[in-house]
């Protein structure tokens, strides 16, 4: 939510914000802005709307060559996405801007703290008394760097904030509480920004910083400190891919090259995670054998996309080890009081690592005492900082808003850990979990194969342009790729959709049927108890009110055929892990129909990338 950015160096500062901010867009594009500091006064533009509106303004109005500057693209949370809301926000003499990601919880006391000072306000943001509170405390002969641990040390709630002052050239100052910040480390310049796709093309090295620390850049160096001003030492770490993978390779959006991404991505994801006789090896996992052991519940929390994957985890977890597990949306989980003991293990799923709900899911986990496993797929991020273990995702970055491989690389790695949790305690014979990581690896031609089918995914989505409605059926592990199907299409067709469980069909929803209604069918494998019979009856269910059924079903099950007016065909999986090539054609059907109804698939309409407000 929010993508920040902040530069001191040799280059035109403006090019770097914008630039930077074209790569953060995904995170917000409300409106967006830039302040420099040149000659002593800040100079700047802020456009309500996407980047594009700003970068026109400024090539009719451009700004002076400077070489220090901070820039914002906006995910509106206090006031309207208006010019005037757009950040950068000054103090009431112009000397300090600022820009911010987050929300500051106190911001009614503080505005009128500093109304009672006669200080006019000319936004509805919560930003805008940061901007003030700064600028009071260098007009008291504080530099930058002390004010901002001054002001900080007075917010509540989550923020990042990055500053500059029309008096200081040579320094930007930022802070961060629970909101994602991260230092690009250059020759002679230097860089702050919410992700570190915003400084790629300029340096891959980069510094992680911590709860509540303020950070200085200069073209020459970096300091961190705690709020107190008390020196910090930062994480220093190397990004391990390159400007190529933070660009669209000649695809038309982010996401469809993503999806096309996934049999690299899955096969980047098991890279070094089992030895050749498919024993299990996460070393990286840092948990002791003994506490694996020790876990009598799993519970598996987060948010959207990656609830959805905790949800196939469920089925594949509680199989492969016997041990209870049960998935919680985590903005529901820390309010109903849950149950945790030292025995729990609680797994949080999360992209970027930085979802403000699941991040306080975990917090009340450790607070219970329990034991937290991160599923991430960003290095450094909050939410695996914070956790006593991770299984990194090696998707590469996900830019898209709508996850895809990001979705495909947690399922890989809930297989992995319930494999490994399988293997430590002794659920399954050696030879049992040696096929499933077999299987496994298979599971990049198999999605592949999918891939090489898109055309015809294309030319459906192309025929249903119109649909105003489409439902999605599935059982079991095909149950949460129903959901997702149905999620793909709300966020980016704007249509309704619906997944549900296909045997929930009679006890409502099929009242929903109507005359040509899409209805995709997920189809379980054959011969997996009586699924494959029962979801076929819920297909006839449905015809027989005359939807319009699409089969998603293996290669050579021909049982389906009367059922269906369109075939998806899929390579033959495993039940647990069919949903990895199940998912493929719904991503893709929901990036076509959007892409065919002209919305903007990257970035679709109210959303943002990472949601670090709760
Ligand atoms: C949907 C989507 C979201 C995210 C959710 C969690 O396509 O991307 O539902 O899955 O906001 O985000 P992370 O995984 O970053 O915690």
């Amino acid at each position: 939510m929010c993508g920040i950015v902040g530069y001191v160096g040799e280059r035109s500062a403006e090019r770097v914000v914008i630039d930077g901010l074209r790569r953060l867009e995904y995170r917000g594009y409300d409106s967006a802005g830039v302040a420099l500091v040149h000659e002593g006064t800040l100079v700047g533009d802020k456009k309500a709307g996407k980047l594009a509106n700003l970068v026109k303004a400024l090539d009719e109005t451009p700004l002076p060559e400077t070489t220090t500057g901070i820039g914002h693209t906006r995910w509106a949370t206090h006031g309207p996405p208006t010019d005037g809301n757009a950040h950068p926000h000054l103090g009431t003499e112009r000397r300090v801007g600022v820009v911010h990601n987050g929300i500051i919880e106190n911001f009614a006391h503080l505005r009128g703290e500093l109304e009672a000072e006669g200080v006019t306000m000319s936004s509805d943001t919560d930003t805008e008394v940061a901007a003030h509170l700064l600028e009071r405390e260098v007009r008291g002969g504080a530099t930058l760097t002390q004010a901002m641990q001054a002001v900080c040390r007075r917010l509540e709630g989550a923020f990042t904030l990055v500053a500059v002052d029309a008096e200081d050239a040579d320094r930007v100052v930022a802070a961060r509480r629970n909101s994602p910040l991260v230092v690009g480390v250059g020759q002679g310049e230097n860089f702050l920004a919410s992700d570190v796709a915003a400084f790629i093309e300029h340096t891959r090295d980069a510094l992680e910083l911590g709860q509540d620390q303020v950070v200085t850049i200069t073209a020459e160096g970096v300091e961190v400190t705690d709020f107190d001003g008390v020196a910090v030492e930062p994480t220093a770490f190397h990004v391990d891919w390159d400007l190529s993978a933070a660009e669209k390779d000649g695809f038309d959006w982010f996401m469809r090259k993503e999806i096309f991404e996934q049999p690299r991505a899955i096969a980047d994801s098991l890279l070094g995670r089992h030895d050749e006789a498919g024993r299990l090896q996460l070393d990286e996992l840092r948990m002791s054998v003994e506490d694996l052991r020790s876990v009598d519940k799993i519970i598996i929390t987060a948010c959207g996309t990656a609830f959805y994957a905790g949800l196939v985890a469920k089925y594949a977890i509680e199989h492969w080890t016997r041990i209870p597990c049960e998935v919680e949306l985590a903005h529901e989980f820390r309010y109903r009081d849950p149950i945790l003991t030292r025995d729990t293990l609680v797994v949080a799923i999360s992209q970027s690592g930085e979802t403000a709900d699941t991040l306080m899911a975990i917090r009340h986990a450790r607070e219970q005492h329990s034991k937290v496993l991160a599923i991430c797929n960003t290095n450094g991020a909050t939410i695996p900082r914070e956790s006593d273990a991770v299984i990194y995702t090696h998707a590469g970055p996900e830019i898209g808003v709508a996850s895809t491989k990001g979705f495909m690389t947690q399922l890989i790695a809930c297989y992995l850990l319930g494999l490994y949790l399988a293997q430590v305690r002794g659920t399954k014979y050696a030879e049992e979990i040696r096929d499933v990581v077999e299987e496994l690896a298979q599971m990049p031609d198999r999605v592949a194969t999918m891939l090489e089918r898109c055309d015809e995914v294309y030319e459906l989505a192309r025929e249903l342009e119109d649909a105003g409605s489409v439902l999605f059926l599935g059982r079991h592990a095909g149950f949460p790729v129903a959901l997702e199907g149905a999620l793909k299409l709300k966020e980016l067709a704007y249509i309704h959709a619906e997944g549900f469980a296909a045997g929930e069909l009679k006890h409502g929803p099929i009242a929903l049927i109507e005359k040509d209604l899409p209805v995709f069918c997920v189809i379980p494998p054959r011969g997996r108890d009586f699924l494959h019979d029962k979801m076929l009856s819920g297909i006839q269910e449905v015809r027989a009110r005359g939807a319009r059924t699409i089969v998603v079903v293996e290669e050579g099950d021909d049982t389906v055929v009367p059922y269906a007016d369109t075939i998806i065909r899929i390579p033959v999986s495993s039940t647990l892990l069919q949903p990895l090539a199940a998912v493929v054609p719904l991503q893709l059907f929901a990036c076509e129909l959007a892409t065919v109804k002209g919305h903007d698939v990257d970035q679709p309409r109210n959303l943002a990338k990472s949601v670090t407000v709760e």
